[in-house]
């Protein structure tokens, strides 16, 4: 099960990890309870000024600030400076998960460095409680009310921020805005593909997640550092985007007619799906 409220266990990163917990002790916070947004924007507050000091996070910067040349959504793909608006799915339980924290500690740099008005990042998490939605919204951030299962249509160039999410909420979001014209306006702070595609087997990934599949052949990627202390929170996470040039290398017929996924196959969706009507 993807979703877990407890200090130290995050799963679903690795193949055949489904229902294994893994236990670490990379930080050194206590188990809280949820239910204080004071006391939860204050933790993330000093989760901030934590990570603002960390070599890591000074190199994300850099590489951000070093993405493409050209027009908004040019030869090379979307520029950081470009970027107006954010969506963040599966942050998780930050109330009582500390990687969660971190994870929306650097959110919230993230949209500080490049100038995106945290009004402008929608955050969506099926877990999160009352008090959890109340602190995102006094933190300022949108916080959206339907489960959109990461289907998402994209205008302008808007950065996702997905940290150890389940595939089917990456397929999802390629299968929105399957169009060589409208991928390259997505920018990807998230799994690493290339890590999916090492701990998946081919011909599941063909089946179940046939855009992410191709996608991982086109995209660009870069592997995003994370220091040892912060190894559960931010491992296997990387910068990913996609340049008209990559994606002009497709067949014509990788566009046509783009049918919605549907995962009839799968055992283990990894994601938590709307409630049918
Ligand atoms: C493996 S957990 C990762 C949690 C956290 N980011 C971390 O690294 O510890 C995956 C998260 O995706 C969330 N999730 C599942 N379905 C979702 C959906 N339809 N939209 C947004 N988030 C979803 C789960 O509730 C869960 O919090």
């Amino acid at each position: 099960m993807m979703a877990s409220n407890s200090e130290w266990q995050v799963a679903g990163r690795r193949k055949g990890a489904s229902g294994k917990k893994k236990k670490t002790r990379t930080v050194d916070h206590p188990v809280v309870e949820a239910g204080d947004s004071y006391r939860d924007q204050r933790r993330v507050t000093e989760s901030m000024n934590e990570l603002r000091v960390e070599d890591f996070w000074l190199e994300w910067k850099d590489l951000l600030g070093r993405l493409s040349s050209g027009s908004c959504t040019g030869q090379t793909g979307v520029q950081s400076e470009c970027l107006q608006d954010c969506v963040c799915y599966g942050l998780g339980s930050f109330s009582t998960c500390v990687s969660a924290r971190y994870q929306l500690a650097l959110l919230l740099l993230l949209l500080d460095a490049l100038k995106i008005p945290v009004e402008r990042c929608s955050v969506y998490d099926p877990v999160f409680s009352p008090t959890e939605r109340e602190t995102l919204t006094a933190l300022g951030f949108t916080v959206l009310t339907e489960n959109e299962e990461g289907k998402r249509a994209v205008h302008q160039p808007t950065l996702f921020y997905l940290m150890h999410c389940g595939k089917a909420l990456y397929n999802n979001l390629l299968w929105k805005n399957w169009s060589s014209q409208t991928l390259p306006k997505l920018l990807v702070i998230g799994n690493s593909f290339l890590g999916i595609q090492e701990r998946t087997l081919q011909r599941e990934l063909q089946r179940d997640y046939a855009y992410l599949s191709t996608a991982m052949s086109v995209c660009d990627e870069t592997t995003l550092p994370c220091s040892p202390r912060f190894l559960d929170v931010f491992n296997d996470t990387a910068l990913i985007h996609f340049s008209p040039q990559s994606l002009s290398k497709l067949p014509e017929s990788t566009w046509a007619d783009p049918e919605e996924p549907q995962y009839q196959h799968c055992q283990d969706l990894e994601i938590i799906r709307r409630e049918q009507r």
